[in-house]
């Protein structure tokens, strides 16, 4: 398996019960799914969810035909799979994000929230998500904001060494980095997004806040700001939806690709997916597609 950029693996971590179930991140939950709301075009043919864990999010997915959920965790896939059921209307694909498994142009929409701040290398993994996007689709992306006010303040009262002011990615624990909007928003052009809208999310993570103030007061009063806080961008989390350019239609194809050879010429067995180009076949394991093993 080649994993010169890391992988942040979440396999078997039972996420959902030590990050959200009874944690204290309604607020966080709560403001997260305002902004996305807001930002994501509520109709489509076909969304990829990438980095989807166990589908937190994916109620907001109504308006799609085809909800695609990718995580390189299959233990993530399988929980939501467990809630979702098995249909044409949802694909689990467990697979490494840098090596996206997909058709060109075949996504409409593409969605990472939470996920960006494991990447090592974004550019990389923006050009693979660029790449599986008809042209105009959109992509609506979360990242974790170092040029945040608390960074700012401890900066400034010398409590921290690392400047949020500074362009580069700070890793603040292995595989887990904060960006500054100038740098990700260069990242975005260099790989043919353009920024459309923003959002500014989560303006109240503090202890003392969210326990004096009820999650869905807190988080209403934060979407009603987000939209202008995305001007100054001070918050620890920051939300945008960006399109891709480009005026190639997607040709007429499968909806895989071999993230080993590239080929596209996959063929359905009963094992699972056979690569015409380098004969690789390519695991279905109780309904989810698996192409972890590159
Ligand atoms: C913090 S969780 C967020 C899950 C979900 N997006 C949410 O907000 O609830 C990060 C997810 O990204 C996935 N992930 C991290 N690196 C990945 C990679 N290289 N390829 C695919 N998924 C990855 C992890 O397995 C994990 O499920």
């Amino acid at each position: 398996m080649d994993q010169s950029h890391g992988i942040c693996d979440y396999e078997g971590t039972s996420y959902r019960a030590r990050f959200w179930d009874g944690q204290g991140r309604e607020y966080e939950d709560l403001a997260e799914r305002i902004a996305l709301r807001k930002l994501l075009p509520a109709r489509g043919r076909r969304i990829i969810e990438i980095g989807a864990g166990f589908g937190r999010l994916v109620d907001l997915y109504a308006g799609y035909d085809q909800v695609i959920l990718l995580d390189y965790a299959k233990s993530g896939l399988r929980e939501a799979q467990g809630r979702l059921g098995r249909s044409e209307r949802y694909i689990y694909i467990a697979a490494d994000l840098y090596h996206l498994p997909l058709a060109p142009r075949v996504c409409d929409t593409a969605v990472t929230v939470r996920v960006l701040h494991h990447v090592a290398d974004v550019p990389a993994a923006l050009r693979g998500i660029a790449e599986i996007l008809r042209p105009g689709g959109a992509y609506v992306l979360e990242y974790a904001n170092k040029r945040n006010l608390k960074a700012i303040v401890r900066h400034a009262l010398r409590r921290q060494d690392w400047s949020p002011f500074a362009p580069e990615p700070y890793e603040f624990a292995r595989l887990n980095f904060d960006f500054h909007p100038t740098w990700m928003a260069q990242a975005l052009q260099g790989a043919g997004f353009t920024v459309d809208a923003g959002r500014a999310v989560s303006h109240f993570r503090h202890p003392a806040l969210k326990r004096l103030i009820p999650a869905r007061v807190l988080a209403g009063v934060d979407g009603s700001i987000q939209r202008v806080g995305a001007a100054w961008k001070l918050t620890p989390s920051i939300f945008l939806r960006t399109h891709v350019s480009g005026a190639e239609p997607a040709a007429e194809q499968g909806l895989f690709r071999c993230p080993s050879c590239g080929s596209l010429d996959l063929m359905r067995a009963t094992e699972g997916l056979c690569c015409r180009g380098c004969g690789r076949t390519w695991p279905i394991d109780d309904g989810i597609y698996d192409f972890k093993d590159l």
